[in-house]
């Protein structure tokens, strides 16, 4: 089994889960009204960047997707720190000397404080696509010359669905019963839509070779029952889930690549329940915890019984195959994975699961879908939105004196990467 020549491999990581210091990020406010973990100096990486690099190199790694931290580059509304961009510029010039593909994504999640400050309804207002691309032609102008792979979003639907309707992230609109009025006739998908195209084509503008996608996140969706109800429960999630933004975004030509991020299946089921979105029951581990294992159950909620991840996430890689066959089949673009990884504390699932995630994706490729490369989430352990908890890196990070030394599983990814077979 092995991978074609020219196969990019690499890592994934975000500038709020690894840099340290985002004080000016929404989420430093959000983390202490939560009582979440503070993120603090998370890996430390705006000052250890170089060690980042060194550690790419060790895996013999040739691709690094980092995001650019909204509220380090642009602190207060309109003022934007030169030494800042100059950092990242300077980040991914090294990254290039050395022989590394960078890829830089324009927005993970973090947001600047002062973007709800001004506008507390966040991007449920035509403000934020604006706010978004006067950062965005910052951010290409300082990387244009050394930056040719984009991401405008990661996994829209995960943050949306985090912000707007669960309450977990700024702005913490909890409208869970209504999301599909609320995504699609309150302007959160038109304004996402209108920030990704207006970010394309200022990059297209700036940077002529450029490649520009969206980070997806797809799970592996699987009917809770045989019946015909559950099937069309899926395909209705599946919809909105996966594919409406996609769909929008391959009309309008704004998508060169597709980026996808894999780790996991879920079970949905036809839910009569009033406060289901669509009445369509997806099974996520998160759900469970929220509701607790009675309530989950009683609605419906069905998990699968494979071996669980830290995050309580089945392992499940013949998802991957059948995510990858669906989206090429659907879109008919070239496919970068741009996230899949696990968490794994005690180091005994990492390199089983990159040997059949992997497997999975080159059975995938064998049958005809073009992947061009693998990141893997994440380079090194870093902060998972709330916790430090799950370990995802292939280094470990000693947090006090921030360290990083390679994880169980990093040796054979280095291996895998460097002669293309399992
Ligand atoms: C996100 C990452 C996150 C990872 C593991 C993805 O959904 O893009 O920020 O750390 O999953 O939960």
């Amino acid at each position: 089994m092995r991978f074609p020549a020219g196969f990019l491999w690499g890592a994934s990581t975000s500038s709020y889960q690894i840099e340290g210091g985002n004080e000016n990020s929404a989420l430093a406010a959000w983390e202490r009204k939560k009582g979440w973990e503070p993120c603090g100096k998370a890996a430390d990486s705006w000052r250890l960047w170089q060690e980042d690099i060194r550690c790419l190199e060790r895996l013999n790694l040739k691709a690094y997707r980092f995001s650019v931290e909204w509220s380090r580059v642009e602190p207060s509304p309109g003022v934007f720190d030169p030494a800042a961009l100059a950092r990242y510029a300077a980040m991914a010039d090294a990254l290039k000397r050395a022989g590394i593909r960078p890829m830089a994504c324009l927005h993970h999640f973090s947001e600047p404080a002062w973007l709800f400050r001004e506008n507390p309804a966040g991007w449920m207002s035509e403000e934020a696509p604006r706010r978004f691309l006067r950062f965005s032609e910052r951010v290409v102008g300082a990387l244009k010359e050394s930056v040719s792979d984009w991401l405008t979003f990661n996994e829209p639907m995960v943050w949306l669905t985090a912000g707007y309707a669960l309450g977990h992230f700024p702005p913490g609109v909890r409208r869970f019963w209504d999301m599909g009025r609320l995504f699609r006739e309150q302007g959160l998908f038109r304004h996402v839509l209108l920030a990704h195209r207006e970010a394309y084509q200022l990059i297209h503008r700036e940077v002529p070779q450029a490649r520009v996608s969206i980070a997806q996140n797809v799970t592996a969706l699987e009917p809770a029952t045989g019946s015909a109800a559950d099937a069309a429960a899926v395909e209705t999630w599946d919809h909105f889930m996966h594919r409406e933004l996609l769909d929008a975004m391959k009309a309008e030509g704004t998508l060169d690549f597709l980026g996808i991020n894999y780790y996991t299946r879920v079970f949905v089921r036809r839910s009569w329940m009033p406060l289901v979105p669509f009445r369509a029951f997806a099974a996520h581990a998160e759900i469970e915890k929220m509701l607790g294992p009675f309530l989950f159950r009683l609605l419906g909620g069905r998990r699968g019984d494979g071996v669980l991840t830290d995050m309580g996430w089945e392992i499940v890689p013949e998802g991957f195959e059948r995510v990858l066959r669906a989206f090429w089949e659907r879109y008919r673009l070239p496919i970068l994975v741009t996230e899949n990884g696990t968490a794994d504390g005690d180091g005994s699932r990492r390199e089983s699961y990159l040997r059949s995630h992997l497997g999975s994706m080159l059975s995938a490729m064998e049958a005809g879908v073009p992947v061009e490369g693998y990141l893997h989430w994440s380079l090194m352990d870093n902060y998972e939105w709330g916790s430090y908890a799950p370990k995802f890196g292939l280094f470990r990070v000693d947090r006090k004196t921030f360290e990083r030394t390679p994880a169980a599983g990093a040796e054979y990814y280095a291996r895998v990467a460097k002669t293309g077979e399992l």
